[in-house]
């Protein structure tokens, strides 16, 4: 991908000119149709996917008070640039578990790809692929985990697992992605129930009858008369999941475990203690306990609590290349995005995809130049003004 290794600014002022020309001549006539920031793509999303599948992405819990705040929080942040740093080589590239990613952005779980776009997630990973970047794929996908590897079978994948109360199931999903090469296992803990979000109540959300959860097939005992949530049977997850079944995952598992869903430093330090390998700081994009802060303003405390034990990850309100710096600075090593992949799918599949991430990437270079920062390595606090948190 040559849009990953600009080695100097004017590269990619040339690249961003040429292919915002090229934009505007495959769209015709259509030049206002050039995506430049990520809520370009979700304004095309709204106009364009039907009302109850776009309220089904937008959802949050409750009033949405914490979904809203996931974004606002980022605007109270103020930097602290340094400058005359000779900016003329900029390197983004991080690593996660320790492999080399094109920049500290991946894909987080987000469930029924197919609704957004007819590939679903086998054109997410294929623009991960294509970006080398990192895709958690979710439970609740539309592609199966086998589809997903064969569509891209060269790509970073993360897997996000739910506990059945059926535990034959988990266990025979974890065997299976650790057969196809995935690379580690995120274990999703904040859904004892899942949150209220209201417009699904009133939509009567529920997946079309030519979509399924294709992780699971067939499998799922349907008891009869059983309401489905989700594309499940009702009941299926198990709400009495606890710490010891993060022991019972490691012992059926070679793979690292990331722990998504943890927004305290108690339970940060209890994540460690039980040997986990990462923590996402998730609530969820605000769907499920609405008034939870923001993640942006949950991650120092776990940070300084983890103490580079673990890897720590975030996801929610990400939006633009200014938000990634200001998470990287307070100590996340890579973020994730769920909702804007969503929308570069629903704008061009696997190119809308790409292309979300391309200006993601664009837009995180020039906030590191515009700091001072050459390198990943060199983003730190110091870049955040405290007194204004
Ligand atoms: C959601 C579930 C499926 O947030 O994770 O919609």
């Amino acid at each position: 991908m040559s849009g990953f290794s600009f080695q100097h600014r004017r590269d990619l002022d040339i690249f961003l000119n040429i292919n915002h020309f090229k934009m505007s001549w495959d769209k015709g006539h259509c030049a206002e149709m050039t995506m430049v920031c990520l809520t370009d793509f979700e304004e095309y999303a709204k106009q364009h996917l039907s009302k109850t599948t776009w309220e089904y992405y937008a959802a949050g819990a409750d009033e949405c008070c914490t979904r809203d705040d996931n974004l606002l929080a980022y605007k109270r942040i103020r930097l602290r640039p340094r400058i005359l740093r000779d900016m003329s080589v900029s390197d983004t590239r991080t690593t996660v578990l320790g492999t080399e990613i094109s920049f500290p952005v991946g894909i987080a779980p987000t469930a029924f790809h197919c609704l957004a776009w007819h590939e679903g997630e086998l054109a997410t990973a294929r623009a991960t692929e294509a970006v080398n970047s990192c895709y958690i794929s979710s439970t609740y996908s539309t592609c199966s985990v086998e589809e997903i590897c064969a569509a891209a079978p060269n790509g970073y994948r993360w897997f996000q697992l739910y506990l059945y109360r059926d535990r034959k199931l988990s266990e025979q999903i974890v065997h299976r992605v650790e057969g196809l090469g995935y690379k580690a296992l995120v274990l999703t803990v904040d859904v004892p129930y899942t949150g209220k979000r209201r417009d699904d109540f009133r939509n009567q959300f529920k997946l079309p009858p030519h979509l399924k959860v294709k992780n699971f097939d067939g499998m799922f005992q349907q008891q009869a008369g059983s309401q489905e949530v989700y594309g499940t049977p009702a009941n299926t997850l198990d709400p009495s999941i606890s710490w010891k079944d993060v022991c019972w995952l490691k012992s059926l598992t070679q793979l690292p475990i990331i722990i998504k869903g943890i927004l305290t430093k108690e339970d940060a330090e209890l994540a460690v203690e039980h040997g986990v390998q990462g923590i996402i700081v998730s609530n969820h994009g605000g769907r499920q306990l609405d008034g939870v802060p923001a993640t942006i303003d949950c991650l120092p405390e776990i940070v300084d609590t983890v103490q580079g034990r673990v890897e720590v990850y975030m996801d929610g309100g990400i939006r633009t290349g200014s938000d990634v710096l200001k998470a990287i600075a307070l100590g996340a090593k890579c973020v994730f995005i769920g909702r804007p992949a969503i929308w570069g799918l629903a704008y061009k599949g696997e190119e809308g995809v790409r292309e979300v991430l391309q200006i993601l990437h664009d837009e995180f270079r020039l906030s590191m130049a515009l700091s001072g920062c050459r390198n990943v390595a060199e983003i730190n606090r110091s870049l955040i003004q405290f007194s204004k948190l």
